[in-house]
């Protein structure tokens, strides 16, 4: 499907199944072919959390092609009877919470299958290929395999599955999540590995942010709103910010994380990804290679982060109303003694025209005292501003900030000075207000089930193109390994405090003060 139609329609959620059916699968020729799903890795959290649930949605939505079939495939032994008992129970109906879906999840669940198999075996993808060809029933056959896996298993997978379970008359394409590498040259060897088994166009590397509501609104935003789009350089705007917190520890994944830390775990990808999208000049069209195209340009343009602009945090335990929260250190899949950054803080430039000394700050952090990601945009002090007395000393108070509050709670938000209503003149600062929730009815759809969507429709533009990783990896590997070289302490923060005082002073230099 055409993004185009995408836009000019409001969104595909706002099409009738009909004329869903008609942009996915414009001609009857289509409508034969097959789409199967394969899941691999389909017993752990994130597939019952997020990957199960949002093909579900999808399904409900009429969005899945007329002919489908799901495969779980992991190695733990399982029926397909065990299966679908282990999906149902992540299985919610978050279309239409007043309506019974029971008889559309056991529709559902009817089309999802289980295939036992080691990672490693081409005889076990041979064999999930026969299940798989009994299910297409001689029709054209698509197939689509997420990799829900630990990193370090994805080519020994990808390479299992091309060789005996790719499609022979359609489309194969691959899913891959996160961490892609821990910095440059192990993100160039996955690339390499990856793309010793497959094109770079049936790559589809995930980054769940992308498909958030109003991270894919930004464009929208800038691009076709006359108030905005000339006020998106460095003449107006102060100062950028990207901010992710978590109001809970890394609990159960410490593990991973620990590996990986905050920097690795958000603000490379999520935070650095958003920053690509709100920064980037306008693209040529809305086909995913223009798209892709600016962004690249724009992470080029940045300068790779500096240690003396970063801060990094690491939560402590901390007990509140009797209740003991627990440091990082203390769960027990982290070696003690770890360094491994939970919160980070960074200010990042961009050396190009639009952007030139306009700081980017961007805030990432667990088991702080809230929960959100925010993008907030400070813009400059009204020139001469008549009403400056008004505000005192402190004009920074009046200036204009936009706030796009990607969750909870979708909004967009601008603050302007107003004057209170009355016979004086006092001013105060009034937001003007897009709050989602009291605007449209329809319950918002979940990142993944946008992404699952794209990529069985092969749209491209929100998944990461390789180079984009590379770049995105170019401005971060340097720090990371001066922080790990220099065995730089994280400054401790009590769990569910507001972070490091550091991230204060770091602002602070940039004459930013956190929103
Ligand atoms: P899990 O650790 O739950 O692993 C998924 C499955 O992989 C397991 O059920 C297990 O299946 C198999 N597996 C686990 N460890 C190994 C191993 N060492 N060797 C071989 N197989 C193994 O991962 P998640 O479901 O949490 O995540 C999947 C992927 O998604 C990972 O790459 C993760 O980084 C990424 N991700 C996860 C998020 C989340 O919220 N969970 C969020 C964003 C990204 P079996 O033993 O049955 O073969
Ligand atoms: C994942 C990170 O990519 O995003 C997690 O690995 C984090 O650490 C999660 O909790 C946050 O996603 P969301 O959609 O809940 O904000």
């Amino acid at each position: 499907a055409a993004p185009s139609t995408k836009v000019e329609n409001g969104g595909l959620f706002g099409l009738s199944s009909e004329e869903f059916r008609d942009v996915i699968s414009p001609d009857a020729n289509e409508r034969e072919s097959t789409v199967s799903i394969t899941v691999v890795g389909a017993s752990g959290d994130l597939a019952k959390k997020k990957i199960f649930p949002a093909l579900f949605a999808l399904y409900y939505e009429d969005c899945l092609p007329k002919h489908f079939t799901i495969f779980g495939y992991a190695r733990s032994k399982m029926t397909d009877a065990e299966l679908r008992t282990m999906v149902s129970r992540t299985l919610t109906c978050r279309i239409d919470k007043r309506e019974n879906c029971n008889e559309k999840m056991e529709q559902f669940l009817k089309r999802c299958f289980y295939h036992s198999g080691q990672y490693d075996s081409e005889d076990n993808f041979a064999e999930l290929d026969k299940k798989l060809r009994e299910h297409e029933a001689g029709r054209l056959s698509n197939r689509l395999f997420y990799l829900s896996i630990p990193p370090n298993i994805f080519i020994e997978v990808v390479k299992s599955a091309s060789n005996s379970a790719s499609s022979k008359n359609g489309w194969t394409r691959v899913i891959v999540e996160k961490p892609f590498g821990r910095d440059s040259d192990s993100s160039a060897a996955l690339t390499n590995g990856l793309k010793q088994y497959l094109e770079e166009d049936q790559i589809f590397r995930i980054d769940h942010y992308l498909g958030k509501e109003l991270v894919e609104n930004l464009s929208i935003l800038r691009f076709s709103n006359l108030v905005f789009e000339p006020l998106w350089s460095r003449q107006y705007i102060r100062n950028v910010q990207l901010i992710f917190s978590e109001d809970f520890g890394t609990e159960g994944r410490g593990g991973y994380f620990d590996s990986y830390g905050i920097i690795r775990d958000i603000m490379q990808n999520h935070l650095l990804q958003i920053l690509a999208l709100f920064a980037m000049e306008t693209p040529v069209s809305l086909d995913a290679e223009d798209i892709r195209n600016e962004k690249v340009k724009v992470l080029r343009s940045m300068r790779p982060l500096q240690l003396e602009d970063v801060v990094v945090g690491q939560y402590k335990s901390h007990t509140k109303g009797g209740v003991k929260y627990p440091g990082y250190t203390d769960d027990k899949t982290v070696p003690s003694g770890s360094l491994t950054p939970t919160f980070a803080a960074a200010a990042l430039f961009i050396d190009n025209a639009r952007w030139d000394g306009v700081p980017f700050l961007m805030k990432a952090g667990k088991a702080l005292h809230t929960k959100r990601a925010e993008i907030r945009v400070q813009f400059r002090h009204v020139p001469g501003n008549l009403y400056k007395r008004t505000f005192g000393t402190d004009l920074d108070r009046a200036t204009n900030e936009l706030v796009i509050r990607v969750q909870p709670d979708e909004a967009i938000y601008l603050k302007i000075n107003n004057k209170i209503p009355g016979l004086g003149m006092r001013l105060d600062r009034s937001n003007l207000n897009l709050l989602y929730s009291s605007r449209y009815s329809k319950e918002i759809p979940d990142a993944y089930e946008r992404l699952l969507l794209d990529a069985i429709e092969g749209e491209r533009r929100l998944f990461i193109r390789s180079d984009e990783l590379d770049a995105a990896w170019e401005l971060f590997t340097p720090l990371l390994k001066e922080l790990e070289e220099k065995k730089i302490a994280p400054e401790l923060y009590p769990y569910g405090s507001r972070g490091p005082v550091g991230a204060h002073y770091l602002a602070a230099k940039y004459n930013v003060r956190w929103g």
